[in-house]
């Protein structure tokens, strides 16, 4: 299959994202670990995924949850060591699995030397490897917010001047404008990628610059001003101006000019070494550059922005990203994904709450089957569930602290109500532990500790992966035959898309093909048996995978009546 050879590595594989503090405890304190990573390297190569992106390992104080790089070479110390950092790497190689790691360039650490350094007076070196302002008035230097909440700015009364956060307050922004900033991050990079890791995820991406002249934006109202209008507002396009004047608070401190001029810098320091790649956590596809300058993939995250998954969604999203990927570059590659570590769970999210575990697989054999390379997120595979906290005293993602804070100290909220809205904000919900067993703790870790987080009980109920292991009818299982399949079908990895019966609203229909191998998806999203016309100019059509039985042959111009959420999988001969 000619075409698929001249695929690269990336374009091929089937990546799994793993959350380091919620995978797997090896020394039994709560806490995720790479001990526990080493230890799940076969359950991974079990998986048939060929990639793993790593959430932050680095040392943290955790503001963020990882996100606030206190060090760039080093592991954090709950984590393990730099050794067994290599230990893991080195394994998940031997099985043919590779690794990007998670890079934040925007913002360190409060608590990285460099800021120390650089909050310590006004004449240190490294003083312009943040930005520092002096206020108006007694004010900020302007009127921009951070986007997890309050102004942009803080005062740091040490020298009287206030630095520039587009995150947290811990989570300052690095003055990108200088050079050597860039040769500091470039050194990390390096750093990485000498121990062998096969590239990294770039973390928001978009926020690295800054308008050079900082000013204010037209917006008159605060970031909560303007959720509590939209709240009350009986408008059916709230969302929409909702998301319109947010993008415009944020236009002088996203997307600025520079990132593509820097992330060509960056790209030719990855192609030092063998096939590297960079992903970026971004859904703009100008960072596709001219195709090999830039980055390699950026996320399809428009796929994801809805409620409900439906054929018409799905087929209008994949005819806009298709055309202008291709617009941008014949070589672009798309790069789907439904969930990670920010997101709703996605048996959560695009459950209905009568079919969650049917409407999870549908999502999954979309990720396996669409143009492009599939991100799953750990837990998924499982069908984990997002968690609802219910006492503030367990949160550990401090936007789901300060939101719940907000609510009470700003809105007038009792506790009780604030617990809910928090519950839903949080992060944390979708962090909880991997359930590995149904014993105590899902067996994330020994009896008697307290995880980091709360093990979402319903390890009890069939999630975990012990459970689900030898059943032949699990999500679990359901995962590993389907990546299997993917991997015998070049079609479905490199395969051109193209709609069939694109006017469907029960079964979304396409054709994958490459010069030797014709694919047909059909994938029913109604609860309720439908028919579906098999194609007329066809020599023979063969079925590949059902995960439900199907009574008809499948024959050219047939029709075969579909059950429920069931996905077929064809190959046609012409
Ligand atoms: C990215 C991460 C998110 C983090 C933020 C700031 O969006 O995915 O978890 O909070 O960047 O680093």
């Amino acid at each position: 299959m000619e075409i698929i050879e001249s695929l690269k590595w990336w374009q091929k594989a089937v990546f799994y994202q793993i959350y380091p503090r919620s995978f797997a405890d090896g020394n039994g304190d709560g806490i995720g670990d790479f001990p526990g990573i080493i230890s799940k390297l076969d359950y991974l190569q079990s998986l048939g995924i060929d990639a793993v992106w790593l959430s932050p390992h680095y040392p943290s104080p955790n503001y963020d949850c990882g996100y606030d790089i206190a060090d760039y070479l080093d592991v954090a110390p709950e984590y393990g060591t730099l050794d067994q950092f290599q230990q893991f790497l080195d394994g998940a190689h031997q099985r043919g699995i590779r690794v990007i790691l998670d890079m934040v360039l925007n913002h360190t650490s409060d608590l990285h030397a460099w800021f120390k350094e650089s909050r310590s007076n006004k004449n240190n070196p490294k003083r312009d490897w943040y930005i520092w302002k002096n206020g108006v008035n007694g004010d900020p230097p302007n009127n921009w917010n951070s986007t997890f909440g309050g102004s942009a700015w803080e005062m740091d009364q040490t020298t009287g001047q206030y630095y520039y956060h587009f995150f947290f307050k811990e989570q300052p922004d690095l003055n990108w404008r200088n050079p050597e900033v860039k040769v500091a991050m470039f050194n990390a990079v390096r750093f990485w990628l000498e121990r062998g890791v096969d590239g990294f995820r770039l973390d928001a991406i978009g926020t690295i610059f800054e308008h050079p002249e900082y000013p204010n934006h037209p917006v008159p109202l605060t970031p909560l001003e303007l959720r509590r209008t939209l709240e009350m507002a009986d408008n059916p396009n709230r969302e929409v101006e909702f998301w319109s004047l947010w993008r415009s608070m944020e236009q002088y401190q996203v997307e600025q000019p520079g990132m593509h001029e820097l992330m060509q810098e960056l790209r030719k320091v990855i192609d030092e070494y063998d096939d590297r790649i960079l992903v970026g956590e971004d859904e703009n596809i100008s960072y596709h550059g001219k195709g090999d300058n830039e980055l390699h993939m950026v996320f399809n995250f428009p796929l994801m922005e809805t409620e409900r998954l439906t054929p018409t969604w799905i087929r209008r999203n994949q005819a806009n990203r298709l055309k202008e990927l291709a617009q941008v570059n014949p070589e672009a590659w798309p790069c789907n994904t439904l969930g990670n570590h920010d997101a709703s769970r996605v048996q959560t999210r695009f459950g209905d709450r009568k079919h969650d575990p049917e409407l999870a697989r549908l999502s999954l054999a979309l990720m396996l089957t669409l143009r492009g390379t599939p991100f799953l997120y750990n837990g998924e595979e499982i069908g984990m569930t997002d968690f609802m906290l219910t006492d503030i005293g367990k949160f550990r993602d401090t936007l789901g602290i300060r939101y719940y804070q907000a609510q009470i100290e700003e809105s007038g909220l009792s506790p009780g109500e604030a617990m809910p809205r928090a519950s839903l904000v949080t992060r944390d919900k979708t962090r909880t532990p991997m359930q590995w067993t149904h014993q105590t703790n899902g067996g994330f870790c020994p009896v008697g500790i307290d995880p980091w987080l709360p093990v979402n009980p319903n390890y009890h109920q069939g999630v975990n992966v012990q459970d689900q292991d030898d059943d032949p009818a699990s999500m679990l299982n359901f995962y590993r035959q389907m990546i299997g399949l993917r991997k015998h079908m070049p079609a479905l990895i490199g395969g051109t898309y193209v709609t069939y019966r694109a006017r469907s609203r029960n079964i979304l229909a396409f054709y994958r093909q490459v010069s030797k191998q014709i694919c047909l998806v059909a994938i029913n999203f109604k609860p309720r048996p439908t028919i579906f016309n098999l194609p007329e100019n066809a020599h023979q059509i063969e079925l590949r995978f059902s995960n439900k039985s199907l009574a008809e042959k499948c024959e050219p111009g047939k029709q075969v009546r579909m059950q429920p959420f069931q996905i077929l999988i064809f190959e046609v001969f012409s």
